[in-house]
């Protein structure tokens, strides 16, 4: 696929203010290793989430000077300069695709609903809003754009600020790189494809376990780059692709089992994957092992469908449908809590994508 149509109108310049909200996602199949500019070694699927999200509000004007400041960047209405390396690399990636922001400052305002220091990975949906405002900006030039095009180009920019945010714009599902059972995926831009999902999986709940609020032990940059070079990397690439094909199939047929054993099964490769490239690293730690295994048991002892997945990190997402949620909640909340860093935990579910404010 050529790039060339992901080029925006350079001559667009002006003064507009745009708010998107952007969700988080969390992977299925996980994309781990990439490789030219953000691109993926392996495709991958991802639930879209509802409650956790980013609002990002920018104002954009024409720069005075060429020495202005191009951008300026509030958190929770503070300058938090901590975020300014991620947002300049940001721009500087997307700045080939979009001229026009070399004659613009940008004043960015954000704000996540979740705690920012609660381990969850910020930067998908963060990178995901940011890009749908820059999109929306050159969408007033474009009236003709189908919000499909407008999606696609912010999932192409988002990208490119951090991979796993190419899937952070619509849902309820999510596919990132190119895969023989997805006709129209690639590695540009996620889809969501036309499938009919299986019912049970519209609503489906994710608890995230809070067992780390520290910041990663290990970013994700690095992690990605363990995979060059990492004797296993074949072996991953090829599960991950035999993986989704089968994931797909549970996912509309509505297949449980299938569904918890592919989903633990690649939250176990990723980590897996960790601990066997070089340096290696453990990421998991006590509390999430006892998590793992207290889930284990209840599913064998009642025989509700809840598992897990894992993130590059301690936390553990909990995944299980609608119908089931009395129980499950109440087992998380009498036996899972207590290993979570000061008995902190997420209520998502499964959502839509993002929205304009
Ligand atoms: O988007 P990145 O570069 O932070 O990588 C995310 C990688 C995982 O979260 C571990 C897996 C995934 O597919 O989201």
């Amino acid at each position: 696929m050529s790039t060339n149509s992901f080029v925006f109108d350079a001559s667009i310049e002006g003064h507009f203010q745009t708010q998107w909200q952007a969700p988080s996602n969390i992977a299925l199949i996980k994309y781990w290793g990439k490789h030219g500019q953000q691109l993926p070694q392996n495709p991958s699927i991802s639930f879209t989430l509802s409650q956790c999200v980013t609002t990002t509000k920018v104002s954009f004007s024409p720069r005075e000077e060429l020495n202005d400041k191009h951008f300026e960047f509030l958190f929770d209405q503070k300058k938090q300069s901590e975020f300014y390396p991620k947002i300049q690399l940001f721009m500087d990636r997307i700045m080939p695709y979009f001229p026009a922001l070399e004659g613009h400052s940008l004043s960015i305002s954000s704000q996540n609903s979740f705690p920012h220091s609660s381990g969850i990975a910020s930067s998908a949906s963060a990178m995901a809003a940011m890009a749908l405002c820059i999109v929306d900006f050159e969408r007033q030039f474009h009236s003709d754009w189908s919000m499909e095009a407008s999606f696609q180009k912010a999932s192409f920019l988002a990208r490119l600020g951090s991979g796993s945010a190419a899937r952070s714009i619509s849902g309820p599902l999510m596919v990132w790189g190119q895969s023989d059972v997805f006709p129209q995926s690639n590695d540009h831009f996620a889809i969501a494809p036309s499938e009919e999902w299986h019912h049970i999986f519209h609503d489906y709940q994710d608890t995230v376990l809070i067992v780390d609020k520290g910041q990663k032990r290990v970013s994700s940059t690095v992690g990605h780059k363990l995979m060059q070079g990492h004797p296993f990397a074949t072996q991953r690439i090829e599960q991950a692709n035999t993986h989704l094909k089968q994931l797909k199939n549970a996912l509309t047929s509505g297949d449980l089992e299938l569904f918890i054993y592919l989903t633990e099964a690649e939250a176990l490769s990723l980590h897996a994957m960790m601990m066997t490239s070089s340096p290696s690293f453990v990421l998991m730690q006590p509390n999430t092992l006892a998590i793992l295994q207290k889930v284990w048991d209840y599913r064998a002892q009642t025989g509700l469908p809840l598992c897990f997945t894992l993130d590059a990190g301690a936390n553990v997402h909990l995944l299980y449908p609608l119908k089931d949620r009395t129980p499950i909640l109440d087992f998380i909340q009498k036996e899972l809590v207590f290993h979570c860093q000061q008995g902190q935990y997420i209520e998502d579910q499964v959502g839509n994508g993002a929205k304009k404010i």
